[in-house]
């Protein structure tokens, strides 16, 4: 079975964010045959048009990125009931020049953290809204709302075990995924 490498994209920029600890915690729970490497978002300028075809090299990196990639995975925090402005400025940076979207055909998959009690749903809803637009094969089941309490992470940085059950269950349904869609 040959690998899949997985672009794994956090819509937090914070230092402490608990989005980009519960990807380094899923990561760990890769199965065989599967790699996930995040890609940063923090250093891309907000999308301009008029430098479609003519990108700076941060963009030209961030694009080859995600084109090496099999699968993308999304960990999007919440922001005022929707995703996070940098995360859209990375899906909207890899999607131009018209026609050379990165995104296309990729399968994907979205998870999210926050302190808040229905834990990122809507903001996942609106992600899922783009992806569907970019032409990505998303994952619709297990849907992974996750809220930010003491537990959620063990000493290690791994899944608490209150949880870890579930989200290995959603790596493995997302993993399969990826594998039926190359
Ligand atoms: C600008 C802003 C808007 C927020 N809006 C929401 C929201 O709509 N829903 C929610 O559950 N949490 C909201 N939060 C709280 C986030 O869930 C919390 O900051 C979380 O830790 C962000 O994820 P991170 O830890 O990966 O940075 C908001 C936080 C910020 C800074």
């Amino acid at each position: 079975m040959s690998q899949i490498k997985v672009a794994v994209i956090v819509g937090s920029l914070r230092k402490d964010s608990f989005n980009r600890k519960f990807a380094d915690a899923i990561a760990r729970l890769a199965p065989e045959g599967l790699v996930f490497e995040q890609v940063a978002i923090d250093a891309l300028p907000l999308y301009n048009q008029d430098h479609d075809g003519n990108e700076v090299d941060v963009v030209k990196q961030f694009r080859a990125q995600i084109q090496s990639a099999q699968a993308v995975l999304f960990l999007t925090p919440e922001y005022n009931r929707s995703i996070p402005g940098v995360l859209k400025n990375a899906l909207d940076q890899g999607s131009r020049p018209y026609g050379k979207s990165v995104w296309a055909g990729k399968p994907a998959a979205v998870a999210g953290v926050s302190v808040g009690a229905i834990g990122t749903a809507l903001a996942q809803q609106h992600l899922r809204n783009v992806l569907a637009y970019l032409d990505m094969p998303t994952l619709a089941q297990p849907e992974i709302f996750i809220q930010a309490k003491d537990g959620l992470f063990a000493e290690d940085g791994s899944i608490g075990t209150g949880s870890r059950d579930f989200v290995n269950g959603f790596v493995q349904k997302f993993a399969a995924w990826a594998r039926k869609h190359q």
